[in-house]
């Protein structure tokens, strides 16, 4: 089966823990794009009431399109449970996301939820999370002198770049990466990148999951975390 196969199948899969009544979080990316087309069809089959809060305007949109009403966060008193993606997955169940750029929103929406789900195909579990490049939202003002600070801590840094323009995020921040290959302590790294002024938010999502489903060839395994 190929990636895009087993995003669907995790999608799908997904929507099998949302019920009518809930408040639930809508993530960003590819595979969530596949949970989204599900609960369209859920929706609208079921005859079921959802609000979904969403992480992108892209989600938003999809939604919307798809008969899912939609809320922002500041409108709702509770999220019961957020669905999103992951770009890599340790054996302790800590994350980095943000591959999307949406990684500030992700997070806000997160940690505001009572449960959280994320849903993957078998290639983003790995040992150590830092082979996949770690996403910083940063402020454009000094961002030149915080990707300095970056290199010289030896987190090779890059800015997201498309053409000779900055990528932007929703709130209009730019993004750097960095390439650090393996993370051995994400805590250590966490408070380290938190500490530093210029940084909105990193792509360390620690202590934050309580389910994993992921895809497999054989079928999608439910692991809690
Ligand atoms: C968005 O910023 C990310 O956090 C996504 O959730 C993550 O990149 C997973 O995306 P895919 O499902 O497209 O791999």
């Amino acid at each position: 089966m190929n990636q895009d196969a087993l995003k669907k199948m995790v999608g799908q899969e997904a929507v099998k823990y949302i019920h009518d009544g809930m408040v639930v979080g809508l993530g960003t990316g590819s595979t969530v794009k596949y949970l989204v087309e599900a609960l369209g069809k859920k929706v609208k089959k079921d005859k079921i009431h959802i609000v979904g809060v969403p992480t992108s305007h892209r989600t938003a949109e999809r939604a919307r399109r798809l008969g899912i009403k939609i809320k922002n966060i500041n409108d709702v008193d509770h999220i019961d449970l957020t669905i999103d993606g992951a770009d890599q997955i340790d054996r302790n169940f800590q994350g980095i996301k943000g591959g999307g750029i949406a990684h500030l929103i992700e997070k806000i929406v997160a940690i505001n939820s009572k449960k959280n789900i994320w849903i993957v195909d078998e290639s983003k579990m790995t040992k150590y999370l830092g082979s996949f490049p770690l996403p910083l939202e940063v402020i454009p003002y000094g961002s030149t002198q915080l990707f300095r600070r970056l290199a010289k801590m030896d987190f090779h840094p890059t800015f997201r770049m498309n053409g000779d323009q900055h990528v932007l995020t929703h709130s209009n921040n730019y993004i750097i990466d960095l390439h650090l290959g393996k993370i051995k302590h994400p805590h250590k790294l966490s408070r380290k990148l938190d500490d530093m002024t210029g940084i909105v938010e990193h792509g360390l999502f620690l202590d934050i999951v309580n389910m994993v489903i992921v895809g497999y060839d054989n079928g999608p395994k439910t692991i809690k975390a």
